[in-house]
């Protein structure tokens, strides 16, 4: 990039020559852009993706032999949308890894801009994430929230490993640059007593209450809202599936990533099919159409960017190909 003085754009003879100009001056022209910058239609970045928890809590397993302690909150793995050159979100604005902690061992309290969740898979009453200064017991299948800025640990007080997912809204952090992260000055935050009622925890026990008195959004589907929504850039829904019953997401501008709490379900995502087992995760990138089906009873956590889109009025239907 050069300074170019006004009066050899005067002087230019012709197209090619203008162009020149410009490219030395260090600004495109809008008239034969590289790539159109607009079009009809959201391009989709991402593809439908499956991850099973068999797979990845016997590479956890294994993890726990060779990454030690002191980078325990650091021991996970992340569930990189297979699309070439991509390394790291899961969807647009999401990724979610599946994370361990041994039995007695402590991740460090650390905090961060990006939001989180986490859905525990294996736990128990003496496993907790410290969420500023309080603890939260981990049980199976509780939602556990720690928003922007929070302190977070984890401390695994009982005598087995402890997994979960974690989803976070990093992506969406990079894109928009306020990345912040600190160390807590004490290894791990001292904490007080536990909360069970914490509004940053979702018991599992309650979601299954809720759901047994909402209503049918499909024949034999429920779904409930956790948090309304629970952060400002993440929705968290959970869907309960009767035995046999379906439901379809249309195409949309909204990235979803669904995790399997209990049971088992099919996905037709687009024009793949995925066969889901508890504790498995899957991608459905904005843009895809979804279909999900239950043979059995089935709970359904689905992680979305719905009210980041609402807030910037981009929630909109895509309609199929002509
Ligand atoms: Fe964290």
């Amino acid at each position: 990039m050069e300074s170019v003085a006004p009066e050899m754009f005067d002087r230019a003879g012709n197209m090619e020559e203008l162009l020149a100009l410009l490219g030395r001056a260090g600004i495109e022209n809008g008239w034969a852009k590289r790539e159109p910058s607009m079009y009809a239609v959201p391009r989709k970045r991402f593809i439908a993706a499956h991850w099973t928890f068999a797979q990845t809590r016997a590479a956890l397993a294994a993890a726990g032999r060779f990454v030690n302690t002191e980078l325990a909150e650091r021991r996970n793995l992340i569930l990189a949308n297979p699309v070439e050159g991509n390394h790291y979100p899961t969807v647009t604005t999401l990724v979610s890894a599946y994370q361990m902690v041994k039995a007695g061992e402590t991740a460090r309290s650390h905090r961060h801009t990006s939001n989180a969740l986490r859905l525990v898979l294996e736990g128990g009453p003496d496993m907790f994430t410290i969420v500023d200064g309080v603890k939260l017991p981990m049980m199976p299948n509780d939602v556990l929230l720690t928003p922007n800025w929070s302190w977070h640990a984890h401390s695994n007080e009982t005598q087995r490993d402890s997994y979960w997912i974690d989803f976070l809204d990093v992506p969406l952090t990079h894109l928009l640059g306020p990345m912040f992260f600190e160390h807590h000055e004490d290894k791990v935050e001292r904490a007080g007593a536990v909360d069970a009622g914490s509004p940053c925890r979702f018991a599992f026990e309650d979601i299954v209450r809720r759901l047994a008195d909402a209503k049918e959004f499909a024949p034999g589907c429920r779904r409930i809202e956790l948090g309304g929504p629970a952060m400002a850039t993440i929705a968290i829904h959970v869907i309960r599936l009767d035995a046999g019953s379906s439901f379809r997401d249309e195409p949309s501008t909204m990235s979803r990533v669904y995790a399997v709490m209990e049971g088992a379900a099919r996905a037709r995502i687009d024009a793949a099919d995925f066969a889901a087992a508890r504790g498995d995760v899957i991608a459905e990138p904005s843009g895809c159409a979804g279909e999900w089906r239950a043979a059995a009873e089935c709970f359904l956590l689905c992680v979305s960017d719905e009210p980041l889109l609402k807030y910037l009025g981009w929630l909109r239907a895509i309609p199929a190909p002509a």
